[in-house]
């Protein structure tokens, strides 16, 4: 678990407008961890995960990629190790068949044209896309666009898989098919980056949260720790989920529920609270 994937040191990021998004951060993700990346608008979240797949270079500092320094790796080769997922998914659909749209980066990476049905097959079935494989992506409503993006995204199987804000704009079947999908493949042994202002999504997905503000890191740790330090939170502007807030406020204990179905649990076999 302590096997460091990807890796910043001190990177810094400034766009040629003049504006510097990221100031120094050095952060290390595990292999098979479930990170969220909160924080409010503009605190760098998307212009730091652009960097793990080439989409941006740093200004300064370091990004590995597996031990490997990524400066010299061209946006092919980190794509194939990092997967990234739009935060609009009209920005990522290029076909016009559902299938066609899965079959894209598996052909692009070269891989057999077996291996093309067994990926496609795996993620239709995980999906349950099989209805809507002949149909244009973009005549799709919109939870079912981001879903078929993440799809496509799956179907060449990256080891690190990144989701910018996945539940935006999701029904409540596209968050609970979301939940699945993170849940199986973290299974998998894929590392999942997920950037969210969700904070109950963040609570129950997540093992780790880091939460930036104006470029930088202020808190890398569990969701339990994150969402009981009130200066942070005040900091980030986030809240916990209501959930947590409710059992803060009764203050049990130092353990605050982060759904409700642990918040259930927790109470039903106590007295006196
Ligand atoms: N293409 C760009 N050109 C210039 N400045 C940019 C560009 N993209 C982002 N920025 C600026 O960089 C800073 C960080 O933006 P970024 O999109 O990384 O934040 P974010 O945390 O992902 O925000 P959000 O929650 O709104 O998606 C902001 O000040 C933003 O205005
Ligand atoms: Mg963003």
């Amino acid at each position: 678990m302590n096997d460091v994937i990807l890796r910043t040191e001190k990177l810094v990021h400034t766009y040629p407008t003049g504006v510097t998004a990221l100031k120094e951060v050095s952060v290390d993700f595990y292999r098979n961890d479930v990170v969220s990346i909160v924080g409010q608008n503009g605190s760098g979240k998307t212009t730091l995960v652009r960097h793990f797949n080439g989409l941006l270079r740093p200004s300064s500092g370091k990004v590995y990629v597996d031990g490997e320094d990524a400066s010299s790796k061209s946006v092919s080769v980190m794509s194939r190790m990092v997967g990234y997922v739009f935060q609009n998914p009209n920005h990522q659909i290029f076909c016009t068949t559902v299938r066609d749209e899965l079959a894209v980066a598996p052909k692009n990476y070269g891989f057999s044209p077996g291996e093309i049905e067994d990926n496609i097959s795996r993620v239709v079935e995980l999906m349950g896309l099989e209805p809507i494989l002949k149909t244009h992506p973009l005549s799709l409503d919109y939870t079912t666009k981001k879903i078929v993006t993440i799809a496509s995204v799956l179907a060449y199987n990256p080891p690190i898989v990144i989701l910018d804000e996945p539940t935006g704009g999701l029904d409540q079947a596209g968050r609970e098919m979301l939940s699945k999908i993170i849940q199986i493949t973290h299974d998998a042994g894929h590392t999942m980056i997920i950037i969210s202002h969700d904070m109950d999504y963040v609570a129950e997905n997540s093992r780790r949260v880091i939460v930036m503000t104006g470029g930088k890191i202020i808190l890398n740790d569990t969701p339990w720790v994150i969402f009981n330090n009130k200066e942070v939170m005040r900091q980030a502007q986030i809240e916990p989920p209501q959930i947590t807030q409710l059992d803060l406020a009764v203050r049990a204990d130092d353990n605050p529920s982060l759904s409700v179905g642990a918040f259930v649990e927790k109470y039903r076999n106590r007295k006196n609270v």
